[in-house]
């Protein structure tokens, strides 16, 4: 059996939302009482504990150096997900379509070799320690300029050349979850400070829920993510998936997709997804920004503060009914139509991974902030500790 040690942060963290739980959970039994008696409150308990996913491990694989890459996997009663120690990554996401038919709904590979081959998607990995971009490969605290790996076009993606996706965590099971850890050493990529990441994956019932939080010996920057790629219908494309993003401005990029600075409103642009939209209705349209990222591939500047919940994204897929919501405390998303995808490589179940197969919703610090002074601070000092929690929800809408 597992042992369920945890980190004091997350565990207050979740000792918070279990007294609300509870509390709600005694409002509801008190209601319960006066009107359908005993049977009622078993019948609903029977139904709390079944919620909660049940965690099994297993070996996926072995690294080159003989590093065992293991894979947890997360049953509930509504989805499975398999989460595995290399690149603290999800392997699939198993939830029934309107039908009750069940599909994976994450773009992947059915052997860790896969993993290891594939330099450039990023397949539902964690990534770290910057996700997304740093022009230049350059950024300054307290006046020591830092410089990490120019990977992309002149930039620096996802933390570098052995970034955070491409490391093997430390893993234990918690409650309806696993806990991955990662230290990453001062100097790792060129980044300043002993970062300890800790990203804890939980399955309630419909949704998956991250926990990440952060801590430091020495100021740096820190942006972590994750960068599942989703296709509700199992396969084909993503076109027809219809995408609301509660969000007025968006970081429009340069030609090497780093963010001008700018925030301009998504009114009148094809970035306005305010209303639910088909992807594919615009994605082609005679737009600059769309030409430069060849679809969509940019931020999105989310409402509310920055800390709080929110609503990142809704996406439904018409042909299977499944519908995905998004919840963070970041303040972006970065939507990515799978615009780099080539075809060359095949997934899980023979599929092609072809241009617009899937797609990300990476909640996140928004691109290369910590060279935009005027964007949501990435910067982490000692004694911090940066708490950050996105929610993947699923469910199905009729026709
Ligand atoms: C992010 C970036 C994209 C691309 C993918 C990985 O989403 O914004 O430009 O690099 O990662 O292929």
């Amino acid at each position: 059996m597992f042992t369920y040690s945890c980190d004091d942060r997350l565990a207050a963290v979740l000792a918070r939302t279990n007294s609300q739980v509870i509390q709600g959970n005694m409002k509801r039994i008190e209601g319960l009482l006066t009107m359908r008696g005993l049977r009622v409150i078993l019948l609903s308990m029977t139904t709390a504990l079944a919620a909660h996913a049940a965690v099994t491990k297993a070996t996926f694989g072995t690294m080159p150096d003989g590093t065992a890459v293991d894979i947890y996997t997360l049953k509930s009663d509504a989805v499975e997900a398999r989460i595995m120690t290399y690149g603290a990554r999800v392997v699939s996401i198993k939830t029934a379509d309107r039908d009750g038919k069940i599909g994976d709904v994450v773009l992947g590979y059915s052997a860790l070799d896969g993993y290891l081959a594939d330099l450039s998607t990023y397949f539902g990995a964690v990534v770290g320690r910057y996700g997304n971009r740093i022009a230049n490969g350059a950024f300054t605290i307290d006046g020591h300029e830092y410089h990490v790996p120019i990977n992309n076009n002149g930039q620096s993606l996802h933390g570098g050349i052995v970034g955070f996706d491409r490391l093997v965590w430390q893993a234990h099971a918690v409650n309806g979850g696993v806990e991955m850890t990662l230290v990453s050493k001062d100097g790792d990529q060129g980044y300043p400070g002993t970062l300890t990441a800790h990203v804890r994956y939980s399955l309630v019932h419909n949704a998956l829920r991250i926990d990440y939080s952060v801590s430091t010996d020495k100021a740096t920057v820190v942006n972590l993510t994750n960068h599942s790629y989703f296709n509700l219908s199992g396969d084909g494309t993503i076109l027809n998936d219809e995408v609301t993003l509660p969000a007025d401005h968006y970081t429009p990029v340069t030609k090497v997709l780093i963010p001008t600075g700018e925030l301009p409103s998504v009114e009148g642009t094809p970035f306005d997804f305010r209303k639910s939209t088909a992807i594919g209705a615009r994605i082609g349209a005679d737009n600059e920004q769309l030409k430069i990222a060849g679809g969509y591939d940019h931020n999105w500047v989310l409402r509310g503060k920055n800390g709080e919940t929110k609503t990142a994204a809704r996406v439904y897929d018409p042909a299977s009914g499944r519908v995905l919501t998004v919840t963070t405390t970041e303040p972006g998303v970065q939507f990515y139509t799978g615009n780099f995808l080539d075809g060359t490589k095949y997934g899980k179940a023979g599929e092609s991974h072809a241009k617009n197969t899937g797609f990300c919703l990476e909640t996140q610090h928004y691109p290369d902030s910590p060279n935009h002074p005027a964007f949501p601070t990435t910067l982490l000092k000692p004694g911090e500790t940066r708490h950050s929690t996105t929610t993947f929800t699923f469910s199905t809408h009729a026709k």
